[in-house]
């Protein structure tokens, strides 16, 4: 068995473990025991697996194990509603300012994990242990919690860092193929902000296995940025390379069609467009891009209605600014490319860029 990886994340004065890779959930007992009582939050799905079998029985192992709480699938767990029912089971378990609560899951469990030990009592400690390549990656890092409205996504939250997070590639084996995938798409933002990355990345994809080593790499970038910009006013843009026109995909389809990894491969591929128009990059980069997402086997191009919608809903992101979009794009640099944020693009470029993406039959 290969060693855990450690990662330290810094928050806001806070420090704590990210331990990724084989036995990373060892630790979950003794995090447990540090508390009176334990919440775990999680879904069914997760739970039938062997990772969310064996996270229980060291939770039945600490002795401390007050609540099983299954969530209802993906978003539908992500609401004001959910948080309600799952405060006043706590409360009706015994739960107090000392309890724990550990969330087991992808990232909705992580994102309403996270916030119910926000809003309970005041906050009370969490743990993450993410199960899908989004979260290990993305969403059960760096603090951000929260639930939806019905109008909008993630429109009520906290910033809350949780006491550790265990991630353990071995939980992604009972993943269904499409959501390793899409997770995939999110490896492949890391990757294009560190080109060295790119190969192994889309090697992996293909393979249908994402090793420790990438995860932890992926993950150590993310916590790094983080950690200087922790609320988003600078460096923390970086992590949003591709979101820019993938929000504008996602809303084009109905937040159905594409998943948010398979929106983000089609944004990567608009940014690298788009920059290539701006005259930032040679054609070359854009080619290495697009053949790493397609080796991933995630979208390089839409239909084209479908690229024209995006762009028109991609302008109400909530990143826009008074002066217009600002993106996130990549620029010529050492022997491969550097990326920078806030970066202002003419409606031409835009235009062109859209045209070049909505290539697909
Ligand atoms: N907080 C943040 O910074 C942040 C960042 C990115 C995304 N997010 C949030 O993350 C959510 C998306 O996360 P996601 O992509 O992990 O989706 P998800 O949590 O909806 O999980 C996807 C599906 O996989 C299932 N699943 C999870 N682990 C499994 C496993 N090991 N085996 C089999 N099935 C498993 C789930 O039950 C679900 O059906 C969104 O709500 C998004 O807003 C948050
Ligand atoms: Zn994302």
């Amino acid at each position: 068995m290969r060693p855990v990886n450690v990662l330290e994340a810094v928050q806001e004065g806070r420090r704590y473990p990210v331990r990724v890779g084989a036995g990373a959930g060892a630790g979950l007992a003794a995090l447990a025991r540090a508390h009176d009582r334990v919440a775990l939050l999680s879904c069914a799905r997760v739970l039938a697996t062997p990772a969310g079998r064996s996270a229980v029985a060291a939770l039945r192992r600490a002795g401390n194990l007050a609540l099983v709480h299954r969530l209802p699938d993906g978003e539908r767990g992500k609401t004001l509603a959910e948080l309600e029912r799952g405060a006043a089971r706590m409360l009706a378990a015994g739960c107090t300012r000392r309890s724990l609560v550990v969330g087991l899951g992808g990232g909705a469990v992580t994102d309403a994990a996270g916030f119910l030990a926000a809003t309970f009592m005041r906050g009370v400690g969490w743990v993450a242990v993410p199960t899908t390549l989004l979260a290990m990656v993305d969403a059960a890092l760096g603090g951000k919690t929260g639930v939806n409205l019905p109008a909008a996504k993630n429109a009520v939250g906290a910033f809350h860092a949780p006491e550790a997070v265990l991630a353990d590639p071995a939980a992604l084996r009972t993943l269904p193929a499409r959501e390793l995938r899409s997770g995939f798409g999110e490896v492949l933002k890391y990757a294009a902000l560190r080109p060295a990355m790119l190969g192994a990345a889309a090697a992996q994809a293909r393979s249908g296995r994402a090793g420790a080593g990438l995860v932890a790499a992926c993950a150590a970038m993310k916590l790094e940025v983080v950690a200087r910009d922790p609320r988003e006013r600078g460096e923390r843009k970086l992590l949003n390379l591709g979101h820019t026109f993938g929000h504008g995909v996602e809303a084009a389809g109905r937040f159905s069609r594409w998943t948010h990894g398979e929106a983000v491969a089609v944004g990567l591929c608009f940014a690298f467009r788009l920059a290539a128009r701006l005259g930032r990059i040679g054609p070359l980069a854009v080619a290495e891009l697009e053949a790493a997402v397609a080796e991933a086997g995630l979208p390089t191009r839409l239909p084209a209605a479908a690229a024209r919608r995006a762009a028109r809903l991609m302008a109400t992101d909530k990143k826009r600014t008074a002066a217009g979009l600002r993106w996130v794009l990549p620029r010529a640099g050492g022997n491969a490319w550097k990326v920078d944020w806030d970066v202002t693009a003419g409606e031409d470029a835009v235009a062109d860029a859209v045209r070049e993406i909505g290539g697909a039959p």
